[in-house]
């Protein structure tokens, strides 16, 4: 396993395995978990050469504390990507990848950027932009992969390639989750032990809506919802919706041949948890 921090010589490098084979690139921002060795493990599978980046994107953060109180856990990272025979860390710094300029470019995504997340966490996804479409054109990678953890992410990453008109396959990998069925976070190591152990309650709803789905309507199961987490002593809900899989719009009437999905975003004290499962 080979780690670079300069643009130049991973190019470099990369340039050399790319004659014929496949290059698998996983993007990330450290703080790794078995959810993201899953990813890994899946590129690993399916590509000659797998890169995975660890970079802590200033741009994507909408609140300054949670950038300075983002995790650095690179040793422990360097360990377990070994461990799953990584082939190429890149781990550059901020300067290296923005110059004196660290700023987000503004994307236009088909809508896709205003819902769910996109409304609570202002700038996101114009950050997310920026920073994957940049590690693209270094890696130059011919599929990456994206967690259904962060679904919204994931169908922004499909809208990028599509109109960008970038030659990349993006690979969608399932979510990987705790024994309990909590899943898997960098966020789970802060929850204090009260909040770890209500944590699956998440999950558990997210279930029984997919159970409800088709014998209740959007408005029952969302009402539903709604009052599972008003009726929980530690749990705060800040969205929970039924949306088109495609547009990430809300549904009010489901049509049997569009994909739908559940998503929440759930406050366990000051931890924000998000979690989402097809229906
Ligand atoms: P990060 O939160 O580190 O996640 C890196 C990748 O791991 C993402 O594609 C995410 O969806 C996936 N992932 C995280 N937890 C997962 C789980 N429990 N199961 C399956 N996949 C999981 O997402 C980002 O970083 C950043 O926004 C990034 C894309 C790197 C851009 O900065």
């Amino acid at each position: 396993m080979i780690v670079y921090s300069e643009i130049a010589s991973i190019q470099k490098r990369i340039q050399s395995f790319n004659k014929g084979g496949s290059v698998g690139f996983v993007p990330t921002m450290g703080a790794l978990h078995k959810g993201h060795l899953s990813l890994i493990k899946q590129a690993k599978l399916e590509n000659d050469v797998v890169v995975v980046s660890i970079f802590v994107n200033p741009t994507q953060f909408d609140k300054k504390e949670d950038l300075v109180n983002y995790p650095n856990t690179l040793k422990e990272d360097l360990l377990l990507l070994k461990s799953v025979d990584c082939d190429i860390v890149f781990t550059p710094n901020p300067k290296e990848i923005y110059g004196e300029n660290v700023k987000a470019k503004t994307f236009d995504f088909d809508g896709l950027e205003f819902q769910m997340e996109g409304k609570y966490r202002n700038g996101h996804f114009n950050g997310v932009g920026t920073i994957v479409k940049r590690l693209f054109e270094i890696v130059t990678p011919t599929n990456a992969y994206f967690g259904e953890k962060d679904f919204q992410q994931l169908q922004i990453i499909k809208k990028l390639v599509e109109k960008h008109k970038i030659a990349i396959t993006i690979i969608a990998c399932k979510i990987f989750r705790e024994s309990d069925g909590l899943a898997m976070s960098s966020r789970n190591l802060r929850l204090s032990k009260n909040y770890r152990l209500a944590a699956p309650f998440i999950y558990k709803t997210l279930l029984k809506v997919k159970d409800l789905f088709g014998t209740k309507n959007v408005e029952e199961i969302v009402n539903w919802v709604e009052n599972e987490f008003k009726n929980h002593p530690l749990l705060n809900l800040e969205y929970f919706e039924i949306a088109d899989e495609k547009t990430l719009k809300p549904a009010k009437k489901t049509t049997s041949n569009k994909k739908y999905r559940a998503f929440v975003a759930v406050f366990a004290g000051k931890i924000r948890l998000i979690d989402n499962i097809s229906l």
